[in-house]
């Protein structure tokens, strides 16, 4: 059984100081019905994801409340949570539940609100994905975590910050396209090299920011959507794997391992290669994570990200654009909204929605989206349904 996004919704990505954690499931997930023409009670089942709202807010149990704020109450409703991966994971169950053939209609959501907390709090919230007692308790915070990361690259391949910096400039240059990213601000490599470190080598517009918003798809199986004639795009494959929490237990700190098993898996079941891909929205939580997962995914050699995005050959006009949306980093990262935002702009691009940051001729798209410092990998793949 074959399944396809029949539709797709998001709130733009900001400090949303008048919009609470519910008003933004509500706004997104009624853009989604709309958009896909069908009324709500022809769904027959929520996944959610959220990382940390009981951290972040004080609320917990995010899979009743949707059902409950959406009015759709008695379906299930089922929150999933594999931190910033979150929401690809809830997107793979929801895809699931209708190939097992139990749902021919599921809701997916995404929403995070990060921003009613200090910025100290936020980063131990979010520490908490990470291992707790190896790393947190010790002060490892996410941006250190990648900056280790980011120096195994450094050492192993002759990476530079100029390098990282290109991917910032890059997604900061796309967002500027897109009207519900965070920032529409456009950055210099000096910007970047002059901004200040929050831990060495990565500076702050290394990093992705702290952001509120949510996103939502409707999923139809093949059959309900010809029956209904929705148009749509389909999923070819949505594979996921698993690495360890620390960082220490790693065999290898210049790949994320979980990515490119995940990759390999989701390739085969679609029956395509790496080139195949005509774009692809990864996870760019540091600008080191999008030089680590352009190589993890097969785009470029291992040890050839860096200088791949600094010549430009991830650009909208590059040999493989990367992060058209803006990405996490310029685009936003409201984390347990972020798997389901990728396959917004996966819908977007495919469906010929994209406006001005419309990839040419864009057939078939991938989205990458990484839990912690990569113990959870969520791969998709996607081609326009043609009915
Ligand atoms: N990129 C670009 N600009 C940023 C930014 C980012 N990531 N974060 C903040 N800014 C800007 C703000 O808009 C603000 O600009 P203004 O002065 O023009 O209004 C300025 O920088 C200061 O913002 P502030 O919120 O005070 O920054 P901060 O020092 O509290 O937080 C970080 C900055 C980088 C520490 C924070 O964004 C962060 O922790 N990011 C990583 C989040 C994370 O770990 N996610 C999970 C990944 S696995």
């Amino acid at each position: 059984m074959r399944v396809v996004i029949v539709g797709a919704g998001i709130t733009k990505f900001a400090e949303h100081w008048n919009k609470s954690f519910r008003e933004l499931i509500v706004e997104a997930a009624v853009k989604a019905i709309e958009s896909s023409g069908l009324k709500g009670e022809q769904i027959e089942a929520i996944y959610g994801g959220c990382m940390a709202s009981g951290r972040l807010i004080g609320q917990e149990h995010i899979g009743a409340l949707i059902a409950d704020q959406l009015g759709l109450n008695p379906i299930p409703s089922t929150r999933c949570e594999a931190a910033c991966a979150s929401g690809g994971v809830a997107l793979r169950t929801a895809y699931l539940a209708i190939k097992s053939g139990l749902h021919s209609i599921v809701a997916v959501g995404g929403v995070e609100k990060m921003t009613e907390l200090s910025t100290q709090a936020v980063s131990f919230a979010l520490g908490g994905a990470g291992d707790q007692e190896i790393e947190l308790f010790h002060g490892a915070t996410f941006p250190s975590l990648y900056a280790l990361l980011a120096r195994a690259h450094m050492h192993a391949y002759g990476t530079t910050e100029e390098q990282m910096a290109s991917v910032a400039v890059k997604n900061h240059a796309n967002a500027l396209l897109n009207p519900n990213a965070q920032f529409h601000k456009e950055i210099t490599i000096e910007d970047v090299m002059n901004s200040a470190y929050v831990a060495e080598p990565i500076k702050l517009l290394d990093c992705s920011p702290i952001t509120d918003g949510a996103a939502a798809l409707i999923l139809a199986s093949e059959d309900k959507a010809k029956e209904l004639g929705l148009k749509g795009v389909e999923i070819l494959a949505s594979e996921q794997a698993s690495d360890t929490l620390a960082l220490s237990s790693r065999e290898s700190l210049t790949e994320l391992k979980a990515t490119r098993i995940a990759a390999q898996k989701a390739y085969e079941r679609a029956g395509i290669r790496p080139s195949d891909i005509d774009f692809a929205e990864v996870h760019d939580c540091f600008t080191i994570a999008e030089i680590l997962a352009i190589e993890d995914l097969g785009f470029f050699k291992k040890g050839e990200g860096g200088l791949a995005s600094e010549k430009g050959k991830t650009s909208l006009k590059g040999k493989i654009p990367i992060n058209p949306s803006g990405g996490l980093k310029a685009k936003g990262h409201p984390v347990g909204a972020t798997g389901v935002a990728q396959a917004v702009e996966a819908y977007m691009q495919l469906m010929g929605l994209a406006d001005k940051r419309q990839v040419k001729n864009a057939r078939i798209g991938l989205t990458h989206n990484v839990g912690g410092s990569g113990a959870t990998a969520v791969v998709t793949i996607y081609k326009r349904f043609k009915g």
